[in-house]
């Protein structure tokens, strides 16, 4: 049976008078000044090296129709903040609560959102059941297919990678990956690496958890594999333990004007890096975030500095 439609088109409509009236209806995207892309190494498309996470952020009441919640108007905010800096991959998943459709219900009213990367996951065990949760996020999303479908968290993978080979012959899906987190399962995801062919791998990798250094980074740079990275601000730790620390030197030689331009360029100058993902729920963090799309990055030696500076905190 297919899938039932969960987006009603005429809500969309609404949601799209109310959100204009609300706030005034946006402005084109400014010239974009010079942003760090990278290669897909499995096609050479290029993407901007800061794209962004929904869990939880965007797991949010869509309030009734045709008002939208103050949440949901806030969502499109930051919506509108990262297109606007040049921003194209968003990940989620059906794990992460109304987040998809969410993003079905505010892409639709959202300037620069045809530059869209879509990145979603399937998140059950079983080929029947993922099928079916795939094609329900399709719906979710508004999309007629996803740039890239993941594995979440290696669920079952064995039973889904034949379908995401399948979706990605006959053109359902554009990419096909699989994401872990938090470290977990490091020695599984390397194995998958060296004998899978994945078009994209997402991790875990920030000042604080630097463990994908040593082994999964080069090996995913060895096979060919994009990376995207999930947690690069350890879901928010990492401003807590610099709270009391003023910026570095090194910020303004690297272009950042707070902590999170620093956090995301130590991920993003990394070479086997292709994109981080880091979340939020406010239109002034998500501008921050992007502004580390531009201006000069770290090197090699810089790189250390930083971790080591960071250890000693
Ligand atoms: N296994 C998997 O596949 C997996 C696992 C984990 C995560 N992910 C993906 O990776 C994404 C990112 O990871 P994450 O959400 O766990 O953590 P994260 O991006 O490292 O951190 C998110 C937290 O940082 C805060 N924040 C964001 N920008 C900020 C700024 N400029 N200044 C101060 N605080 C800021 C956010 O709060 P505010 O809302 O207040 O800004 C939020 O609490 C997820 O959303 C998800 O898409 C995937």
């Amino acid at each position: 049976m297919p899938p039932k439609p969960l987006i009603n088109p005429g809500r969309r409509r609404l949601l799209a008078v109310a959100l204009a009236s609300r706030l005034g209806m946006p402005g084109r995207l400014a010239a974009a000044p010079h942003l760090h892309t990278r290669p897909i190494p499995a096609s050479g498309e290029r993407l901007p090296a800061i794209g962004m996470g929904t869990w939880i952020t965007f797991d949010v009441a869509r309030g009734p129709s045709p008002t939208p919640s103050a949440a949901l108007t806030t969502r499109w905010q930051v919506l509108q903040a990262f297109f606007a800096a040049g921003g194209r991959l968003i990940d989620s998943s059906p794990m992460y609560g109304s987040a998809e459709a969410v993003l079905g219900e505010l892409l639709p009213q959202s300037p620069g959102a045809e530059a869209l990367f879509s990145a979603t996951k399937v998140w059950t065990p079983g080929q029947w059941l993922g099928e079916q949760q795939m094609a329900r996020s399709r719906d979710l999303w508004g999309v007629p297919r996803f740039d890239l479908m993941q594995i979440h968290n290696l669920l079952d993978w064995d039973a889904h990678l034949p379908t995401l080979r399948r979706m990605k012959a006959e053109g359902q899906i554009r990419y096909l990956g699989i994401t872990t987190s938090h470290g977990r399962r490091h020695d599984d995801l390397a194995t998958l690496i060296r004998n899978e062919a994945l078009d994209f791998v997402q991790l875990t990798y920030n000042l604080a958890h630097r463990e994908a250094d040593t082994r999964l980074l080069p090996l995913a740079a060895e096979h060919g594999c994009a990376v995207i990275i999930n947690r690069p601000f350890d879901g928010g730790r990492l401003f807590d333990q610099v709270r009391s620390h003023p910026l570095p030197g090194y910020a303004a030689e690297i272009g950042c004007a707070n902590w999170a331009q620093v956090f995301l360029k130590y991920v993003i100058s990394h070479p086997a890096i292709t994109c981080a993902i880091p979340a939020t729920s406010q239109p002034a963090h998500m501008r921050e975030n992007m502004g580390a799309l531009t201006g000069p990055l770290p090197d090699a030696a810089l790189r250390r500095a930083m971790a080591a500076r960071f250890d000693r905190l």
